[in-house]
């Protein structure tokens, strides 16, 4: 585990201390005292299963929330069979809601086998005040309902359940905080995410993120730096920057930089191997930003550039701020700087408003850019966004007629762009053993395309030389050149 906590240093017979992030290692002494008790009863100790709806922000977050119930004594469980089920929700479209609503749905039936069963709710849909009221009327055998900004309260509002049988419900509506300092257990040793910033100030008009996720925040990089050195020592040799808009890093703090500064800073830590980053807004993608993921060797060739929409006009209907030919542009600066580079995209199709032809402009933006993948969206409106209350939302059945064209367009176009190093070595992470298998393994290029080729678990988390023998449309088989 990293940042691991010596908890035996907390005297848990005083009062908790009112600083952070001390409060929190008080309040996971006070769970902990819980857990041993709970083992002494059952013989075993206490089972937690964390679920992640949503984004790489979630995933990361579930990471610390794993690390707060590890370091009390939990044991990880993928079944929801178990002492503690949290769900870290996600709201960015309805059926994301609809989702949860079902699961719970299924877990009441659960929690009537096992009452001791504390369910807990956090993430972004906790942040929309009529989910919480639902949940609260529908499903009242919830036991912590938490937000976005206070994940790292979890052992504190833990503790608090266990206390008083009631429903604990603690929803900030912002902060200005960024709590450091609390463990934090990884999915992958030799991966690893790092928030650099929080929040969003976009505003897109469809767009509940800014809503249920806050202003901008960045983190000091100095503070991101001595985390990836920590993560470096801890066996990480990819770290994935992460943000909802990264090109705007550091733009609000005390002593301002820029994303491209950061990223040759990051660039300069000695053992990490690759770079990534996620989300790049098209508005904020400097030249500055070009030039330095040319120059930085660790910088993966790959970007996320999501588009949204291919028409100038619904662009500026969802507050985007760029046109299709400025975004044309911006990707043709790109490709010069760096011919060998993968590009990705967000598409939304379905925006109130959008006709025939603006449908047809984002189909010649995909025939034009030929992404390397595409996810495409239906619209779904987000009550309190501006979009919600647009005048002529698309009937679902043109939306969805659009969306499957969209589909087989992208698939087509990737197909085409995803084999084309067929013939070539490239530098493989080995991830993890092939699926599909035996005696494969599955990793991933600088450029995010994944390649399955045969080796053994002991190639999980090396770098390694592998010919790419065959395109198979999203993916290659390889063989292995060199071992590490
Ligand atoms: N409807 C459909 N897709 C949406 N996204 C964000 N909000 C909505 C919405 N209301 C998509 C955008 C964004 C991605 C994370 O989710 O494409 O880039
Ligand atoms: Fe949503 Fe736009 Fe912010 Fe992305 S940039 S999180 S789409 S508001």
């Amino acid at each position: 585990m990293y940042n691991e906590i010596d908890l035996d240093r907390m005297d848990p017979s005083l009062d908790p201390p009112a600083e952070e992030p001390e409060r929190q290692y008080y309040f996971m002494a006070r769970c902990r005292e819980w857990v041993l008790a709970f083992q002494q009863d059952h013989g075993r100790p206490p089972r937690a299963c964390i679920q992640t709806f949503g984004c790489q922000m979630n995933a990361r977050d579930s990471e610390k929330l794993l690390g707060i119930l590890s370091q009390t004594g939990f044991e990880e469980t993928d079944r929801e069979e178990a002492d503690l089920v949290l769900y870290n929700t996600c709201t960015v479209r309805d059926n994301a809601n609809q989702k949860v609503y079902g699961r719970l749905g299924r877990l009441s039936v659960l929690k009537r086998k096992n009452p001791h069963m504390i369910i807990a709710l956090c993430g972004c849909m906790m942040q929309e005040r009529q989910a919480v009221e639902k949940i609260r009327k529908s499903y009242p055998f919830v036991d912590i309902i938490f937000g976005t900004h206070n994940i790292f309260k979890l052992a504190e509002l833990l503790y608090d359940r266990l206390c008083r049988q009631q429903m604990v419900v603690d929803i900030w509506d912002g902060t200005k905080a960024v709590v450091e300092e609390l463990p934090t257990q990884r999915k992958f040793p030799f991966k690893s995410g790092v928030n650099i910033m929080f929040g969003c100030n976009n505003f897109c008009s469809y767009c509940i993120v800014p809503y249920v996720r806050g202003r901008e925040r960045s983190r000091e990089p100095e503070e991101i730096l001595a985390e990836i050195r920590r993560l470096v020592a801890d066996g990480v040799v990819e770290v994935m920057l992460l943000g909802q808009n990264v090109n705007s890093y550091g733009k609000n703090l005390a002593r301002p930089m820029t994303f491209a500064q950061l990223l040759r800073q990051v660039n300069e830590i000695p053992g990490l191997a690759r770079i990534r980053f996620m989300t790049s807004h098209p508005k904020d993608l400097s030249v500055d930003l070009i030039e330095a993921m040319k120059d930085c060797q660790k910088v993966c060739r790959h970007l996320h550039l999501p588009i949204q929409s291919g028409s100038s006009r619904i662009l500026e209907q969802m507050n985007r701020r760029y046109t299709k030919e400025g975004y044309l542009a911006l990707v043709d600066r790109i490709r010069q700087a760096m011919p060998d580079i993968s590009l990705t995209t967000d598409i939304i199709v379905g925006f109130p408003g959008e006709t025939e032809e603006d449908f047809q402009e984002t189909l010649d933006v995909v025939r034009r850019v030929r992404y390397d993948s595409a996810f495409t969206f239906l619209y779904s409106k987000r009550t309190g966004t501006p979009a919600a209350a647009m005048a002529a939302q698309v009937p679902e059945d043109v939306a969805k007629d659009r969306f499957d064209r969209l589909l087989a367009l992208v698939q087509q176009t990737a197909g085409q762009v995803c084999g084309r190093d067929t013939g070539t070595v490239g530098k493989v992470l080995v991830e993890c053993p092939d699926d599909h298998q035996d005696g494969y393994v599955t990793g991933r290029l600088s450029n995010n395309t994944t390649v399955h080729f045969p080796g053994t678990v002991e190639l999980v988390g090396k770098l390694v030389d592998v010919y790419l023998e065959e395109s198979r449309g999203f993916y290659y088989m390889g063989r292995l050149v060199k071992e590490p």
